[in-house]
């Protein structure tokens, strides 16, 4: 936005900053009719991105704003694709208002203060890392780490020395002692992701640094103290491990001095409308858009929808959506998958009746792409349009295994480790497939 001096009259601080509180704030270039840096200097205290003398050469006024805009779309591309974290886990976003959710509410806000190890159980996407997060920033741990390993994606090898640590010498290739989490997580809390991944033979190591406080790092005579809180999580009845002998019993008790359950986004339906209007602003803003609201149909459909992926699938599902709106509003259109217009299993979206602009869309229907698409790079679309593909062929190939793990990773020809860690990624749960 080009600003002549003389529309600055008055406090130019506040228009400034009435300017940049808009959504899409411009870049803001004026053109002062005084040569003093004094009153540059000035201009742009008060958020004028730059400030040109207006004596100077059109050429170079030009050159200026080529190099502004540039730098902005430079700017918009990186935020659009890059993975953007969520705001700080914070308690309050587990919040409910319904009944299913009652006795989680009920015991969450006890366990932040105590020191007690605490087992966190819940289908995957439901949030017990978030869980566990938010537990260590609100309460006494909160200037220790909060530091998360996730056991299942460690090859089992190395799960020992991840958590222990090693001294140099301690195997071939240990050239230098390393420390392990615990030791890195002392004074905060270590959270174990994932934790019936534990090979049996570590499950005595782990419950005896657990009850001991104490490690001893491999290769190391000596064991040292550690002040840790463990919450550990599964997305499986640590219980069950139990009973099918791949956990030990005298561990399950130690984890689970306070167990929680998470329940899963299809028991708490009613809190999908807050969940959904917290995140369109959230996300909107995180990728540059306008995306302010979404309509009722919209907002039917993912009340109705059964939602394995939970709070996970729940985000995607809204991101991909403020992605492909070109509009203020998320609507039908913007929920369906482009070839299947299904969103998941079970729910039908049906075509929007009349689309809203053909003139925008009809270039670059053919290829189901929005049109602003075209304005980012190809590695970003292939990345993008991959995921989606992806994602497809392992349902596909999950549905033809009826939920068998072996059997798909199999034909995909990759390993049962890989395949669950792409399904993870992907938001896709294993039991959403088994009927
Ligand atoms: N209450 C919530 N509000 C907003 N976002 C949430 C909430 N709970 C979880 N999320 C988001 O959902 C995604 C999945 O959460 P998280 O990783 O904590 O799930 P999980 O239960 O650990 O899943 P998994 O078993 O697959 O490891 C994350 O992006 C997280 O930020
Ligand atoms: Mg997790």
């Amino acid at each position: 936005m080009i600003i002549s001096q003389s529309f600055l009259k008055g406090s130019v601080k506040e228009k400034m900053d009435a300017l940049q509180s808009e959504v899409d704030s411009p870049a803001t270039v004026v053109l002062s009719d005084s040569a003093d840096p004094a009153t540059h200097a000035q201009l742009m205290t008060d958020g004028c991105d730059a400030v040109l003398y207006s004596g100077l050469a059109v050429e170079q006024i030009r050159n200026v704003i080529e190099t502004i805009l540039e730098k902005r779309s430079r700017l918009a591309q990186k935020r659009f694709f890059a993975p953007q974290p969520l705001a700080e886990p914070r308690l309050s976003d587990f919040v409910s208002q319904s009944s299913g959710m009652a006795s989680f509410m009920n015991l969450v806000p006890r366990v932040v203060q105590s020191e007690s190890t605490l087992l966190l159980e819940g289908e995957t996407g439901v949030g017990k890392e978030r869980l566990a997060s938010a537990i260590h920033s609100e309460g006494p741990r909160s200037n220790g780490r909060f530091v998360a390993l996730n056991c299942g994606a460690l090859p089992e090898h190395l799960i020992e020395s991840e958590l222990f640590g090693y001294v140099r010498g301690a195997f071939t290739g240990a050239t230098a002692s390393r420390r392990g989490w615990f030791e890195i997580a002392h004074n905060g809390t270590l959270f174990l992701d994932e934790v019936g991944e534990i090979p049996v033979h570590l499950q005595v190591k782990l419950l005896r640094a657990i009850q001991e406080h104490e490690v001893q790092p491999i290769g190391s005579e000596k064991s040292f103290s550690v002040d840790v809180r463990i919450i550990a999580a599964s997305n499986r009845p640590l219980e069950s491990d139990v009973e099918s002998g791949h956990f030990r019993r005298d561990l399950y008790h130690r984890l689970s001095v306070v167990k929680v359950v998470i329940p899963p986004l299809r028991e708490h339906p009613e809190d999908i409308p807050t969940l959904v209007n917290r995140h369109i602003p959230y996300i909107s803003r995180q990728l540059g858009r306008r995306v302010s609201g979404i309509s009722e149909k919209a907002m039917d459909v993912l009340c109705r929808y059964s939602w394995p992926g939970n709070l996970r699938e729940l985000n995607n599902v809204i991101e991909r959506a403020i992605l492909l709106c070109d509009d203020m509003e998320i609507d039908l259109v913007h929920l369906a998958d482009p070839s299947e217009r299904t969103l998941g299993k079970g729910i039908s979206v049906q075509k929007a009746e009349s689309p809203r602009d053909h003139s925008e869309t009809d270039s670059t229907h053919h290829l189901r792409l929005p049109k602003h698409w075209l304005g980012k790079q190809l590695k970003d679309v292939r990345e993008y349009l991959l995921f989606d593909l992806e994602r497809q062929y392992i349902e596909g190939l999950l549905i033809a295994a009826k939920g068998r793990i072996g059997e798909a990773a199999n034909k995909a020809g990759i390993l049962e480790r890989s395949l669950y860690g792409k399904m993870k990624k992907l938001g896709i749960r294993k039991e959403a497939f088994r009927s």
